[in-house]
């Protein structure tokens, strides 16, 4: 079967890694993950878009070669990846052969049907700042001074006939209101493409820009670079063998807001259908993080950016707090405040101290071996109720890819757990000698652990590593399949489980 096939957007080799490129990871990883959950092949590529001007700029300053650089920048990001527990299946650079020679043969197809032209450009120029200029960015009238000397030139150029497909794309985003998501994103789109779409000019001269995959019929110049980094998508599939059927389409591109349109909302399905390729199935535009890279203030007066707190805290807890505090969609502040009250509450307070009472009681009154159910009253009922509705909630919540509002129902189910703790009182059942206390406390810690287990279950794909450490305590290997894990059936009761264990140390 076709495996689930998940991409995000390939990082800018121009600058290291911040918290907006390790959110978008978090979070296709996270979706990944519960695919695998649900049962179903997942195969998530992420990668690094390495050509362009800033990238060659960035190498001239240094005095090295683009490609030196590119590397340097590429274990920066691989190893974000890596500090982050993500489980991508493939990394694609885009100055790996497998991906030029892709982008080559699609060119090659477009020009030799016609969908590619040469054309005159005229425009106003900047050698300086090393780009084309608009009315618009003229102060008061004049150039700023930071463009330098402006000229008048005559550029030969060659365009991609993106005008003709306006209607067809029109139709189809018309056709499929779920494409884009949030869906008024695709509203967005579709008011975008009300103005005349003109062609889109997909070459660079090799003498203004070298750092490119060059045009195939044409050596002076080279590909621009979005025409080169948006078919990663499709050469990271094996575009042009046997295999890409396996793969492609896509069924989801992860990306930020301010790369959906035009760049993978109107080039990107317009370029396909010109290359009588499938289209992915879905987009998914996540927003913003405000002061993603910028340095926050501790207590003691030192200073931490975002991705400080992975070394600091872990990568679960960082995993927990973006995928918690974003909703996918909209923007999110990154507040150090917000971080430290989340793993203080959500973590520390609600799962980490159900973790430790709970081994801690299990030790004390039954050997650490796990009870059996004797009656099922009203508390117990109520908790299995709450259970049932969390499962039904969450997991729609995250088919909907709506992680914050699914961690949300999650962590209301763990205060129930704890709330059932206190009505039923264990400490206090396991003072007694009589025989209705003694079923009741057994009943209570098998309930407890069921129910410990269940909500460990879905905290699988949000934070791998402390699920896994869990349910090492329960005795248990890892969430293999929700569709067996999430039944209450106290699978539990006579299993051995391990000492209890301190998840989230105070800071
Ligand atoms: N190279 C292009 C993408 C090509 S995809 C075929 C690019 N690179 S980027 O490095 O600038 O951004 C990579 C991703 O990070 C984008 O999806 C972008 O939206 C996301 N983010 C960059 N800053 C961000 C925040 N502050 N917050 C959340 N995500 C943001 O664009």
């Amino acid at each position: 079967m076709k495996p689930y096939y998940l991409t995000t957007a390939i990082d800018y080799a121009n600058g290291s890694p911040h918290l907006g490129h390790a959110y978008e990871k978090v979070l296709a990883d996270v979706i990944s993950r519960t695919k695998r959950a649900m049962g179903q092949k997942s195969h998530f590529v992420t990668g690094l878009d390495e050509h362009g001007q800033k990238v060659q700029q960035g190498a001239e300053k240094e005095g090295i070669e683009p490609q030196e650089r590119c590397d340097r920048v590429a274990k920066e990001f691989t190893d974000m990846l890596t500090e982050l527990n993500i489980s991508n299946d493939d990394y694609i650079r885009t100055t790996e052969t497998r991906h030029k020679k892709v982008v080559s043969s699609l060119l090659q197809d477009l020009y030799d049907r016609g969908e590619i032209y040469m054309s005159e450009y005229r425009g106003f120029y900047s050698t300086r700042a090393e780009q084309f200029l608009q009315e618009k960015d003229k102060v008061d009238g004049d150039w700023p001074e930071i463009f330098g000397e402006v000229t008048e030139i005559t550029e030969k150029n060659y365009f991609f006939k993106l005008g003709k497909y306006q209607d067809w794309l029109l139709e189809f985003l018309q056709e499929n209101p779920n494409f884009i998501l949030p869906s008024h994103r695709q509203n967005q789109v579709i008011e975008f493409l009300s103005e005349p779409l003109n062609d889109l000019c997909i070459s660079r001269p090799k003498e203004r820009l070298s750092w490119g995959i060059p045009l195939p019929f044409d050596q002076e110049y080279v590909t621009y670079v979005w025409f080169d980094a948006l078919v990663n998508y499709v050469s990271a599939a094996d575009f042009g063998e046997k295999t890409f059927s396996n793969i492609w389409p896509a069924d989801l591109h992860v990306i930020g807001k301010d790369i959906l349109a035009p760049p993978h909302a109107v080039y990107w399905p317009i370029m396909l259908k010109a290359c009588n390729i499938e289209l992915p199935k879905q987009i998914l535009a996540h927003g913003w993080w405000t002061s993603s890279g910028a340095k926050m203030s501790k207590s003691a007066g030192e200073t931490i950016s975002p991705l400080d707190l992975v070394k600091l805290y872990g990568s679960d807890i960082f995993r927990f707090f973006v995928m918690r505090e974003m909703r996918v969609g909209q923007d999110a502040e990154f507040s150090l405040d917000r971080f430290e009250s989340r793993y203080r509450a959500d973590l520390g307070n609600d799962l980490g101290n159900l973790v430790s009472r709970l081994l801690h009681m299990c030790t004390n009154y039954f050997d650490s071996i796990v009870p059996t159910s004797h009656v099922l009253d009203t508390p117990e009922q109520e908790l299995i109720e709450k259970w049932e509705q969390t499962r039904k909630i969450t997991l729609t919540f995250f088919e909907e890819f709506q992680f914050s509002q699914g961690l949300e129902q999650i962590s209301g189910f763990i205060r129930a757990i704890n709330k059932y703790a206190d009505e039923r009182v264990p400490w206090k059942l396991a003072k007694s000698t009589e025989e209705g206390d003694l079923k009741n406390l057994q009943t209570c810690i098998s309930t407890m652990v069921e129910a410990l287990r269940l909500a460990n279950s879905l905290l699988v794909a949000v934070m791998p590593e402390i699920h896994e450490k869990i349910n090492d305590r329960l005795g248990l290997s890892a969430t293999e399949n929700w569709d067996l894990d999430l039944d209450w059936d106290c699978r539990l009761s006579g299993r051995k489980l391990k000492e209890k264990i301190i998840l989230f140390p105070r800071k």
